[in-house]
């Protein structure tokens, strides 16, 4: 698109050609994933498309969650996956593929990556989303983007922010102090905006303290375009608009998907009537041009095929090594049991391994543009197959003939591989898991698998953690999360050692869903998420109020060892030497953490502020330098409104994983004098990290206000699972239908989608998401209707239908006639 002064001028230019009404028409959607086409002014419709770890380009005429219906895009494995290899490289190169298919496939933003913090395991989006540490989620998000972008169209980091959970997820309030929102919620989006310039960021569906992200003049405008001087377009969540008027007023630049034209009607009134400036309009408008007009033509100009080997081949490579070894014992023989050697004999055992769990259900699903299962693979991978059982009911109960037939070739075998995992009902966009246990049945074999051959290695999918109180039943766990279409390839490289584990998890691995810090408010059932635990997400609770985990943060085992050696800090730069002990090349992941063991200010035992992955042949030694950047030493504090440095000794730690420190350092540092924002506060459970026991006052004095207190009103944000507490017999019959239908997907062990959105839908939502068949005044009339005002309810309603329609109708036709 030529320079950026030619960019500026052409979108000048093209502003001033275009009305009030046409403007405000480029801001919201004309179809489920595009902009209007303005063609007089050379403004093509810019496609979007989910999703974080591969396309979902649907086909013509597929709705927002018409999944199934897409096209073959290569299914990468998923964030939490990736973020497992802690190899930004490993980002840059998959965001770059994913760029690459948008270009072939004319796609000119990726709705990715997802970076939200995994505040629990139990998110049952968390398999999209990176970690637990903004530091790492940040880092990874920001190599996404830097691919993606170096092919000339957009990335999309998402869901801005605080969206944690999907329960409710359209219109939850997460309800949180400004600190932590700052250090945990918002940092990782601070990173990814400042090191790789994402042209665009969507906004999440949830409100933040009160108001809803997509209207928040202080995250959008404040914070977003103001501190980190984010220029792109903001978009709002498919159906995430609540009040357009007041997104575009902070910052919100497209409405999506295709609310019709009521919004804008509203949008061009609120103007016109001097509730909103024209200047305001206009930025938006800027900021809308300068996404289309150089993405629309990066895939103006690209061929429309990508190189589906080379980029399965990235896939594979990616998902190798990302896989986290989290146990390996020795045999009878000696040595620990992985690698296999060529030519042993083993055992297939799990449905997982014919039918693999590779991605997530919800709208990042990819329709894969090939598959491999352990299956298939095991035959080319020098291993000797002795036969395959699926061992166990992949959603049901014990099956024991299936049980039985595994045993009986578990004996037949050298090893056992065991396929085991969470299953597709488990792990989806629009729900949250109950619990963090895997079926029994899979837990059951294990035990009998493993009495009758105790070689057994288990290869775990699934893209959240789960209780391993059976892992002592194994020789081997190798964590393969969700490894995208050439997983199971993948698995193979690492269960036969061409390639050598060194992934490390990027989340925290409770014991016991009982032991998590939010295992008593997470999800939220009501409209409140009180986020009661503040920073101590993760680690950062685990380790400060020492409660033992089944495997830490940052831990990963390796075919080989590594040995650190000759710390040095200086101004910013902690600097050291790592060599390769063992007998195989390998690669370590370096991890810095930063602690404050003297503090006036409640801080976390420690917190991860840099790390390295550094590639070692066996007896390499190479230095390792890890920049102290400006996120080292920073707490946000309350009291004056930005980030500050508490005065005193650090401690530098460096280690193999946030329980494993190898190597320590002090610096001193003189601080920037801010006074401790919470003397005289009664903060003790935040002192001391044990924040499953906060007190109501302690978490309002936190937040510096109040608890919000649950809303009973009937509006237009009550949601669809609530209209059985409304006083209309016509919803409670559609609740009951959109209930049954829930329970049925549940019970098919496929949860049904577009059931789930809607289920967690506010009613405003009818308006942005029916292809603009409702208008704002047809959802008042369901909400009358809801209330009890039958028969006016349901007029008003209707009325609102048809008299929106006929004006679309007549406005499109206009508009149409104007932008040809
Ligand atoms: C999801 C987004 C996704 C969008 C479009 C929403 O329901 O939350 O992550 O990009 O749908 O499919």
């Amino acid at each position: 698109m030529g320079t950026s002064d030619e960019l500026a001028r052409r979108i000048e230019e093209t502003l001033g050609r275009m009305t009030l009404e046409q403007k405000c028409a480029l801001l919201s959607g004309g179809s489920a994933f595009t902009t209007r086409a303005m063609p007089r002014y050379g403004i093509p419709a810019m496609q979007f498309s989910d999703g974080p770890h591969g396309l979902r380009l649907q086909a013509e005429g597929a709705n927002h969650l018409g999944i199934g219906g897409s096209r073959p895009a290569t299914c990468f494995p998923t964030a939490a996956t990736v973020a497992n290899s802690w190899d930004p490289g490993m980002g840059e190169a998959l965001g770059r593929a994913l760029g690459e298919e948008c270009l072939a496939q004319g796609v000119n933003v990726v709705l990715g990556p997802g970076l939200c913090i995994k505040r629990s395991p139990l998110c049952g989006r968390d398999f999209e989303y990176f970690s637990e540490d903004p530091y790492l989620a940040g880092k990874m998000a920001a190599a996404y983007v830097r691919g993606i972008q170096s092919t000339g169209v957009a990335a999309c980091p998402k869901h801005f922010a605080a969206n944690s959970q999907e329960t409710r997820r359209q219109a939850s309030d997460s309800v949180l102090d400004e600190r932590t929102l700052r250090e945990l919620y918002l940092t990782a989006f601070e990173i990814v905006v400042r090191e790789s310039g994402p042209k665009c960021i969507m906004s999440s569906y949830n409100l933040v303290n009160g108001t809803y992200a997509n209207e928040s003049v202080r995250l959008l405008t404040d914070v977003l375009r103001g501190e980190w001087g984010f220029d792109g377009a903001v978009v709002t969540d498919w159906g995430g608009s609540n009040d357009h008027i007041a997104g575009v007023r902070a910052g919100s630049t497209f409405e999506m998907p295709d609310p019709g034209l009521s919004p804008v009607r509203e949008l061009t009134a609120a103007v016109r009537d001097g509730r909103l400036e024209e200047s305001v309009v206009d930025e938006r408008v800027r900021e809308a041009l300068g996404v289309i007009l150089p993405t629309c033509a990066a895939t103006a100009s690209a061929d429309d095929a990508f190189d589906v080997g080379d980029h399965h081949a990235i896939a594979r490579d990616v998902a190798a090594n990302s896989i986290v070894l989290l146990k390996n014992e020795a045999t009878e023989q000696g040595g620990p049991i992985l690698p296999l050697a060529t030519g042993t004999r083993v055992a297939l055992v799990g449905d997982f391994a014919s039918v693999p769990r590779y991605q997530g259900a919800g709208s990042s699903l990819v329709n894969p543009t090939r598959l491999d299962t352990l299956l298939g693979c095991v035959g080319c991978s020098g291993l000797e197959l002795v036969g395959f059982e699926p061992g166990y009911e992949r959603h049901g109960d014990k099956d024991d003939a299936k049980a039985a037939a595994a045993i009986d070739l578990a004996r037949r075998a050298e090893v056992v591989l065991l396929c085991m995992g969470l299953d597709e009902l488990v792990e989806s966009e629009g729900m949250d898991r109950d619990d963090m246990r895997v079926n029994q049945n899979q837990v059951e074999l294990l035990r009998r698998l493993s009495s009758a051959n105790p070689n057994v290695v288990v290869l775990l999918s699934g893209g959240a953690p789960v209780e391993c109180d059976w892992a002592d039943d194994a020789r081997a766990l190798a964590y393969l999360c969700l490894g995208g279409q050439a997983g199971a390839s993948a698995a193979l490289d690492v269960v036969c050692g061409r390639v050598n584990p060194s992934g490390k998890l990027s989340e925290s691995w409770a014991r016991r869903l009982a032991d998590t810090p939010t295992a008593k408010t997470f999800p939220a059932g009501g409209h409140v998420a009180a986020y009661r635990e503040g920073p101590y997400v993760g680690y950062r609770y685990y380790q400060t109020a020492g409660v033992p985990v089944a495997f830490p943060f940052g831990y990963g085992l390796s075919y080989t060892r590594f040995e650190y050696s000759r710390p040095r800090v200086a101004a910013d730069v902690v600097t050291l030497s790592v060599t390769n002990v063992g007998r195989r090349a390998g690669a370590e992941v370096v991890q810095l953490y930063v602690s404050k063991p003297k503090r006036e200010v409640f801080r976390p035992e420690q917190e991860l502020k840099g790390f390295a992955k550094v590639f070692l042949e066996p007896g390499e030694t190479k230095g390792v330098t890890i920049a102290l950047d400006d996120k080292a030493f920073r707490y946000f504090d309350v009291g004056t409104g930005s980030w500050e440095i508490e005065r005193g000794v650090y401690e530098l730690r460096v280690g193999a994983s946030c329980e494993d420190i190898r190597l320590r350092a002090q610096v001193e540092l003189a601080g920037t004098g801010a006074k401790n924002p919470y003397e005289g506060l009664d903060l003790r459970s935040y002192e001391t990290g044990r924040v499953k026991e906060v007190t109501d006052a302690e978490f309002a004095a936190l937040l510096g206000r109040p608890i919000p207190q649950e809303r009973a009103t009937i509006d237009r944000n009550t949601c669809f699972c609530d209209l059985i507490h409304g006083r209309s017999p016509l919803l409670w019959l559609l609740w009951s239908i959109f209930n049954l239908l829930r329970r049925a997907g549940e019970r098919r062990g496929v949860p049904n989608l577009n059931v789930l959105f809607i289920w967690n839908m506010p009613l405003r939502a009818l308006a942005k998401n029916a292809g603009g068949v409702f208008s704002m005044a047809a959802v008042d009339g369901l909400v009358m209707e809801a209330k009890g005002f039958w028969v006016i309810g349901l007029l008003r309603m209707l009325v609102g239908i048809v008299a929106n329609m006929v004006r679309n109708a007549v406005q499109a036709g206009r508009l149409a006639r104007e932008v040809t």
